[in-house]
């Protein structure tokens, strides 16, 4: 079905009223949605990205034209429209085809311009030729149906229009799932990830052709706001997809390719193997630009910008566990529909109170505040979320999964046979502040943080703040913070506790008249001066170990000093 949608608030807070199952209306929320297992969803995506391009135009008013020509090479089933603001405005249309064979002969039916000495590199990253006059525009226009699902459909809202939307919120409950529902990653934003993953994915295939890219992080687990970076890791074997039939294959075919063996460790063959695919993306790829490097972390990844999607890329081609995670995470958030809007809140409330940051640091990540939600969820007298061990526990044969260095991501993918039951009937506003409450009081200084047992328990070493790696138990997810960052989060906690008491108290939109005064979660998120305890030395740029900026065993821990701003 094909129909013309614009943001626009008024017309969000219909279908949020008629559409949304709240948790207010006090149903389990865990019992209120369908849940979709993560490598469905996986799947469906990446076959969504095979069947689609991404055509430059001129603007949304070449939608008609570019639809008839298009539609010569299959069925259309949705066109989705955005634009990005460099120097110029540049318009782009994302056509999905009924399959990948027709999105494909579009691709190969398509030119390469001549007036450029560019290599020439297919992608499904396109531009249309503006022809014709007026008249020929207007008779498109008129000979199709077919609408733009989308327009402007990776415009963020503005921070005064989210203010307006959440100050018209009638109780605090729908305040934070407005918050939620307005600023997360929206289905055009995934739709272009995947096909940013797919751009790698082929380029690839030539030479590796069991080559698979495929998106993890804040991009597939749900957790992702408009405009997050996109983690990819890039494998060159197809563990997850079609195992049993490779395996069986390697196992009774008697032609048996020739390879290059490695020829030294593991890390420098991936760091080598890194670069060398750094350049390729460099040199050759569409869209791909600002390439860097950042072979001495832990995890070695390239980051690059791409123009054609507005999107910064973090690729990786080791970090197995990352990816499992993405998986655990999804699954959270599929377990309950709470822990989504509970968790936007407060990594909302976290980025206002300058608590996190988007540039690596000694400051807590979203991952590891989405760590303290979780475990903030597991260690309710009545639990909202179950624990990892009991996951891992009722793991069968289909759910084994090892990364290259043997680590252990198994545990149960089925959400019914995982068996947990919520009878938790808190609204969200209550979660909210029980969360600031509960972290008040914990002893950071004494205790680590276990999702894995959903308790907590001794400190293994003197890091400031110790969230334990679910699925590398030897690590710390929050290494990198400092000493003075945790004690910082203690009085945000605090105050932010303190702040929402009184709004919780009295959960309704305040009767005001004319102009809407701010009250609720809108109280969070103001920038609040006073208690910021960051001594100045942290705004100058500084040399910081980058083993400290990732959770790492003493003996990986990278030396390489980099200076950050
Ligand atoms: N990850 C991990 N251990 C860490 C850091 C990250 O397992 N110490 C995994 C998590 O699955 C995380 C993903 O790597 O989701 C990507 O990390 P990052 O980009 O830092 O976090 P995101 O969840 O993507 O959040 P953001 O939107 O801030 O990028
Ligand atoms: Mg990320």
């Amino acid at each position: 079905m094909h129909f013309l949608m614009r943001s626009n608030t008024k017309q969000f807070l219909f279908w949020s009223k008629h559409l949304y199952r709240t948790c207010t209306s006090r149903t389990l929320a865990s019992e209120a949605k369908e849940k979709i297992a993560y490598s469905e969803m996986m799947q469906r995506r990446q076959q969504q990205a095979t069947r689609s391009i991404v055509v430059q135009v001129q603007s949304e008013n070449s939608f008609p034209e570019l639809y008839n020509y298009c539609a010569s090479f299959g069925e259309i089933l949705s066109a989705h429209h955005y634009r990005i603001q460099q120097e110029e405005e540049q318009h782009y249309i994302l056509l999905e085809f009924g399959n990948a064979q027709e999105a494909s002969a579009a691709i190969t039916a398509s030119a390469y311009n001549d007036e450029l000495s560019s290599v020439p590199a297919h992608s499904p990253f396109l531009w249309f030729r503006a022809t014709s006059g007026k008249r020929a525009l207007k008779a498109a226009a008129k000979s199709i149906k077919a609408t733009l699902a989308v327009v402007n459909g990776t415009t963020m809202l503005d921070s005064n229009a989210l203010t307006d939307l959440l100050c018209a919120a009638p109780n605090l409950d729908k305040q934070i799932l407005y918050l939620h529902q307005h600023t997360q990653l929206n289905d055009l934003g995934v739709r272009l990830r995947f096909l940013a993953a797919l751009q790698v994915q082929q380029a690839v295939s030539g030479m590796f052709p069991n080559a698979n890219a495929q998106p993890f992080g804040s991009s597939v687990n749900g957790f992702g706001r408009m405009g997050c970076d996109l983690d990819l890791i890039l494998r060159f074997d197809r563990e997850v997809v079609g195992a049993t039939t490779v395996q069986q294959r390697n196992q009774e075919s008697r032609l048996v390719f020739h390879t290059k063996e490695n020829l030294t460790n593991g890390r420098s063959q991936t760091q080598r193997q890194m670069e060398s695919i750094g350049d390729m993306l460099h040199l050759f790829l569409p869209g791909v630009c600002h390439v860097r490097r950042i072979l001495q972390a832990r995890v070695p990844i390239i980051k690059y910008h791409h123009e054609h999607l507005n999107l910064e890329v973090d690729l990786s081609m080791s970090n197995l566990t990352g990816f499992y995670m993405s998986e655990l995470l999804y699954m959270f958030g599929e377990l309950d529909e709470r822990v989504r809007p509970l968790t936007f809140s407060i990594r909302r409330w976290a980025q206002a109170c300058g608590l996190t940051n988007p540039s690596p640091g000694r400051w807590i990540t979203n991952f590891s505040l989405t760590c303290l939600v979780i475990y903030f969820l597991q260690q309710l007298k009545h639990p909202i979320l179950p624990i990892i061990n009991s996951m891992m526990k009722s793991a069968t044969s289909d759910d084994i999964r090892l990364t290259e260095d043997g680590i252990n991501c198994s545990f149960s993918r089925d959400f019914e046979r995982i068996g947990f039951r919520c009878r938790n009937t808190s609204q969200l506003s209550e979660l909210l502040l029980q969360f600031f409450e509960f972290y008040s009081q914990f002893d950071f200084h004494n205790r680590a943080i276990s999702l894995n047992e959903g308790r907590a328990i001794a400190k293994p070493d003197h890091s400031a703040l110790y969230i334990v790696n679910p699925l590398e138990q030897v690590l710390n997810v929050s290494k990198n913070v400092s000493l003075e960052e945790c004690e910082r989060l203690r009085i945000e906690v605090r105050n932010a506790a303190w702040v929402l008491e009184s709004e919780v108290e009295n959960p309704s939109q305040p009767e005001s008249e004319g102009a809407q005064l701010a009250w609720g979660i809108l109280h969070l998120f103001k920038s609040n001066e006073k208690s910021i305890i960051r001594p100045n030395m942290f705004f100058k740029p500084r040399m910081v170990d980058v083993s400290q900026l990732f959770d790492s065993e003493d003996a990986d821990s990278p030396t390489t000093s980099v200076e950050f701003k």
